[in-house]
């Protein structure tokens, strides 16, 4: 059999607000632009808001894989330049409340249907809401990396810290990526995932990785408002260059999984407990 060669991410926090939605759709920008077919799945079945930081209105959304059996084809969006490396998003449908929350049966078909589409992908990458709800915490134990967005809040280092030890705990998960968003500085962004890292370490045992930081920066709000990927209206804000950094060291992450792993499905086939 061939070897897989897409990796799974999710971007994920313990408490919202903490820049997660940004942070994807931006680092998958910046990997599409050095050369990564990439897919931005929105997985924030609540409140979903990929659309929204794109300013586009799709018809179909992946709720529609599950209720009408649309196939996930029939509802990718191209948002990539035109002559680069696809970069498409599954956009999700806001404010249905009874998808809200996805159980492990639904989480299960979608990852079914998702799977044959993701070859065509370097890069799959899942925006999970915020918070340890059933649903976030299973998407989040279906990819291969997790990247686990805070801030140097306390707030944000005790939410995500409560959220890695219910991904170990319960889903034996512990390879996990730490970015710190809102950083002022390179230094401030080390400090608080060495804090985050130590208290990991003492009473969860493992250490999360350190992807990098993103520094504070009003670009991101100004971009928000144009509703385009920072990336591509603000290429050299200190944000852009830092969500630059940390595509640039999931490309190496990648090469290094490849060489040294046998990656068997983009989304894992283990059975996804409920709790
Ligand atoms: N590096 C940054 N500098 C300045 N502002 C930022 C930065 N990153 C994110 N923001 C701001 O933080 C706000 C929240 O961002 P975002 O919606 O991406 O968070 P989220 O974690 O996805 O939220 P939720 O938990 O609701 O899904 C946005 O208004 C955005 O402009
Ligand atoms: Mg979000």
């Amino acid at each position: 059999m061939s070897k897989n060669t897409t990796i799974s991410l999710s971007i994920l926090s313990g408490k919202g607000g903490v820049g997660k939605s940004n942070l994807a759709l931006n680092i998958c920008y910046a990997l599409h632009q050095i050369g990564h077919p990439v897919l931005l799945i929105d997985c924030d079945m609540g409140l979903a808001n990929m659309d929204v930081l794109l300013g586009i209105a799709p018809q179909q959304h992946i709720q529609d894989i599950l209720i009408n059996n649309l196939n996930p084809a029939e509802v990718l969006v191209p948002i990539g330049n035109p002559g680069a490396a696809p970069f498409d998003l599954l956009p999700a449908n806001s404010g249905m409340a009874e998808f809200a929350e996805l159980d492990a049966g639904a989480r299960g078909m979608l990852r079914e249907k998702l799977n044959p589409l993701a070859s065509a992908y370097d890069f799959l990458c899942l925006d999970i809401g915020a918070g340890i709800s059933a649903t976030a915490i299973g998407f989040a134990a279906m990819t291969a990396l997790r990247i686990v967005v805070i801030t140097p809040e306390p707030t944000s280092l005790t939410d995500s810290y409560a959220m890695m030890k219910v991904l170990s705990s319960r889903h034996s998960v512990q390879d996990f990526y730490i970015l710190v968003n809102q950083a002022e500085s390179s230094t401030e962004g080390r400090q608080t995932y060495n804090r985050l890292a130590a208290a990991c370490k003492r009473f969860l045992g493992f250490a999360p990785a350190y992807l990098g930081e993103v520094r504070a920066d009003k670009a991101v709000s100004e971009a928000v408002r144009k509703q385009k990927p920072l990336m591509q209206v603000s290429p050299l804000a200190p944000a852009a260059v830092d969500c630059m950094a940390a595509a640039n060291s999931l490309q190496r992450l990648r090469e290094n999984l490849l060489r040294t792993e046998e990656i068997s499905a983009p989304l894992n086939s283990i059975v996804i407990h409920d709790f």
